[in-house]
């Protein structure tokens, strides 16, 4: 089935600015689309998110990538919409740079995107399906992944003045996805009612959780506490996401109104692991800060930690990382790399290496929920798509209901198969 035409326009994202939404037109008239999000805490190893800076939308526009669409319209016009492969490589021709600093890698994503969905169309597939077809892969169930919801907001997502960026509730011992979901909702509207109670905000961060302004760390895993045993469900799991990209400067992290060195802020880490039952610590560490990574994952024993800046869904990152011990699992964001052919392979190296997978949305979203099927395809075992609110965070869980229902008694649900220490 062969490509006929292109189209992509600005439309905005949860922050109320501009990304691109893509929409393939194939020879038998079928027309799908795809939309790319973007991050706030940016690594810098990620593909370049063109923007036009200019004075529109304060710098944001993205004209330029959306005449970059153009071009790639003429590199793709008549290929065959099945061959993903085919159709990424010839976009990483056409631009020719490391980073997709030439096209920019969200316009290169959204067309990679939308030429999956409308394949998975024409092929009568649900888009899950479709790409395990597409890319051959030998996953025999299908698996729906653990949500990951983060339920406090702090970081640069937020205003809480808490240097974690998220605070999430894992609900791995629920028996079914939608269980697991009902579960976490529940836990939310609990801990909304315990922040009324206690006189603090229930004001929201980007992700949908909770931004009260709070002292300290440990107050936050209080409340978590608090929220999880009050809603019934005493055995839910934690997660973080530190992004210590974002409080790290020349050797040092500013970590609650302290300078500390790599090893005093492992200590803190290990002491919120033993006091609070967590499972998993995302970023940790700076993104180049290879020895405290190393030294931590010795520490941490059975912690899931989870490359996000780190890796940046990078290959040869993803290489250094497994060959220095840095991490056991990986973030996988599709718009750090910017095709969905590159990440499939990225998550297929991860998994070999013994590392677990978590794919991710980012910071700001659009209503898009590709990274649901994606998660189910590879079955990952995980994915991380926010507090359950907010339309554009309940468009990955929603479409992970669809897909259990769809699947009947063949859906599996992940439980705790991502953060499995020995
Ligand atoms: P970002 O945050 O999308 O702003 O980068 C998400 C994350 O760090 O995991
Ligand atoms: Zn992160």
């Amino acid at each position: 089935m062969k490509i006929s035409k292109i189209i992509s326009r600005e439309v905005l994202d949860s922050r109320g600015l501009p990304t691109l939404k893509t929409y393939i037109v194939l020879s038998d008239g079928t027309n799908a689309s795809a939309q790319v999000p973007s991050g706030a805490s940016t690594g810098i190893h990620e593909a370049l998110e063109l923007r036009d800076k200019e004075k529109r939308y304060l710098g944001k526009g993205v004209l330029k990538a959306i005449k970059n669409v153009s071009l790639i319209e003429k590199a793709l016009k008549n290929k065959n919409v099945f061959d993903q492969e085919e159709l990424d490589k010839t976009m990483c021709e056409l631009d020719d740079t490391e980073n997709k600093t030439k096209l920019g890698a969200n316009a290169i994503l959204s067309v990679s995107l939308a030429a999956a969905r409308a394949a998975s169309v024409a092929a009568k597939m649900p888009l899950y399906k479709y790409l395990r077809k597409a890319f051959n892969l030998k996953e025999k169930d299908f698996i729906l992944p653990c949500p990951m919801l983060n339920i406090i907001n702090g970081g640069v997502h937020a205003d809480s003045g808490l240097n974690i960026q998220e605070f999430m509730i894992v609900p791995t011992k629920q028996k079914t996805f939608s269980k697991a979901l009902q579960a976490s909702s529940e836990v939310y509207h609990t801990l909304k009612n315990i922040l009324t109670q206690n006189g603090l905000a229930t004001s929201i961060g980007d992700e949908g959780g909770f931004a009260p302004k709070l002292k300290t760390h440990e107050e936050a895993f209080k409340l978590l506490l608090k929220a999880t045993a009050a809603a019934g469900y005493p055995n839910m799991s934690f997660a973080l996401d530190c992004a210590a990209s974002e409080f790290y400067k020349e050797a040092f992290y500013f970590f609650e109104g302290k300078k500390l060195s790599y090893k005093e802020l492992s200590d803190i880490y290990s002491n919120f692991a033993r006091n609070f039952p967590i499972i998993s610590i995302e970023d940790p560490f700076e993104q180049d800060d290879w020895q405290a990574w190393e030294y931590f994952q010795k520490q941490a024993g059975k912690v899931n930690i989870v490359g996000d800046d780190l890796f940046a869904t990078n290959l040869e990152r993803l290489e250094l990382g497994i060959e220095r011990k840095a991490a056991n699992s990986i973030l996988i964001k599709l718009n750090q790399l910017g095709t969905l052919s590159q990440t499939i392979k990225v998550v297929y190296k991860a998994k070999k290496a013994g590392l677990s997978t978590i794919i991710s949305h980012r910071s700001g979203e659009t209503e898009d929920s590709f990274i649901a099927d994606l998660a189910v395809a590879v079955n990952s075992g995980a994915i991380k798509a926010g507090a359950p609110a907010r339309s554009e965070r309940l468009a990955k869980y929603n479409r992970l209901l669809e897909i259990e229902a769809e699947l009947g008694p063949k859906a599996i649900f992940a439980k705790d198969m991502a953060f499995k220490r020995k």
